[in-house]
């Protein structure tokens, strides 16, 4: 019997073919040393069709890398969507641009360099964002929830990437930083009454984790 990796590659046989984009994107960024913690591919798709299915026209990223998910998300948006990605590091940034341009997505996407939390605390009077993917620095969960909100409406929906982390959210006293952010995202959760939230525990090409998935009231 194959294993999770088995069936991630089973499922993308069945249902979503072969995409020489995303597998040169992938190429790309390990030629130019990014790690390889893109989405995986089935996690892509399910994110294209959950922007899809909200009819996001305004999406945010928090976390770009190599702008895998990048394309995933900007292949939801109608032709005069946009998407913003916030990316810290320069040379991710520009590796996802060269991915993103021969996705074909890049007229759609604005990748803006710098710490999420400084770029997030900047954007003030932009259209309300109808999705928002995290999945950057884990410490900063919290408050990039709060930043989603804040530049969301009733309806938006919010995805968090690696909520899980092989069970280590369960971890109370770990000194693992990403771990203590992911638990303080589960606790401004729980007392966070302008969303509704839950977290579905996943495995796959990326082991065993989670998303997160809330909706502005
Ligand atoms: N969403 C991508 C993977 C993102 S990996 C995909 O699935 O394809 C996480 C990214 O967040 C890395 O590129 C990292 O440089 C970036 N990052 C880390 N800390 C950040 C911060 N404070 N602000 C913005 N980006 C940050
Ligand atoms: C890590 C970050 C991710 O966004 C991910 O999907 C997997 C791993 C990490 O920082 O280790
Ligand atoms: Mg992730």
């Amino acid at each position: 019997m194959g294993g999770w990796q088995a069936v991630d590659d089973y499922i993308a046989d069945k249902l979503l073919g072969a995409d020489d984009a995303l597998a040169a994107t992938l190429a790309n960024n390990a030629a130019h040393g990014l790690p390889p913690i893109d989405v995986s591919a089935a996690q892509g798709k399910m994110l294209f069709l959950l922007a899809q299915t909200a009819g996001a026209k305004n999406i945010l990223e928090i976390g770009t890398l190599g702008g895998y998910s990048t394309i995933w998300l900007a292949r939801a948006l109608p032709e005069d969507g946009r998407l913003v990605t916030l990316e810290l590091e320069p040379h991710h940034a520009d590796v996802a641009r060269t991915n993103l341009e021969r996705a074909g997505v890049g007229g759609l996407v604005d990748i803006r360099v710098g710490s999420a939390s400084d770029s997030l605390a900047a954007m003030t009077g932009e259209a309300p964002f109808d999705f928002v993917f995290i999945d950057a620095d884990k410490q900063s969960n919290a408050h990039y929830v709060c930043e989603a909100i804040r530049l969301g409406r009733p309806g938006t929906t919010i995805v968090v990437d690696n909520v899980v982390r092989e069970g280590g959210v369960l971890e109370v006293d770990s000194d693992d930083e990403k771990i203590i952010g992911t638990r303080a995202l589960f606790n401004m959760l729980a007392d966070e009454p302008r969303l509704d939230a839950t977290a579905v525990q996943t495995v796959g090409a990326k082991k065993w984790d989670g998303f997160v998935l809330a909706r502005v009231k």
